[in-house]
């Protein structure tokens, strides 16, 4: 799946005095059904997560608190995003090297999946993903 297809999405976004409301509906802010949702938190300073493709699962990221960074690779090419606000995310499409790296303290990120949780679906080793046939 192509880089280009990677992209931040902007949310809806309810301003109000009393507080600010955001929301995502799958398949419509997101272009896929939300099967699973979870979230990264209690990461200590420096530390590195999520160094991996996913053969099938698409996914949506959200900073809900704090900031990170989402480093994207399709083997060739590298992109980095910078997650810093709750009315954003950034879409993954299958077939994508990532990883998440610079998590502020008591940073929250939020990650919906268009798929239930399979280890099988899962590429942690770099070489076999360079060799990986990419649709
Ligand atoms: P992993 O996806 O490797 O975390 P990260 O990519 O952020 O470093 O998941 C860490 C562990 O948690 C791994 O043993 C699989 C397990 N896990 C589940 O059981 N269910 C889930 O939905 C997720 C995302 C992970």
């Amino acid at each position: 799946m192509s880089l280009q297809n990677c992209k931040i999405i902007n949310l809806p976004k309810i301003e109000d005095p009393q507080g600010n409301l955001t929301f995502i509906e799958g398949e419509n802010h997101i272009p896929f059904i939300i099967k699973r949702v979870y979230w990264i938190y209690d990461v200590p300073g420096g530390q590195v997560r999520g160094g991996h493709a996913f053969k099938e699962q698409q996914e949506f990221i959200v900073a809900l608190s704090g900031s990170l960074d989402v480093v994207v690779d399709n083997g060739k090419v590298k992109k980095s995003f910078s997650l810093n606000r709750s009315y954003y995310g950034l879409y993954i499409p299958h077939g994508l090297w990532r990883h998440m790296q610079n998590f502020s303290t008591n940073s929250v990120a939020m990650v919906l999946s268009s798929t239930f949780f399979t280890e099988t679906d899962y590429i942690r080793d770099y070489e076999k993903y360079l060799v990986w046939p990419k649709k």
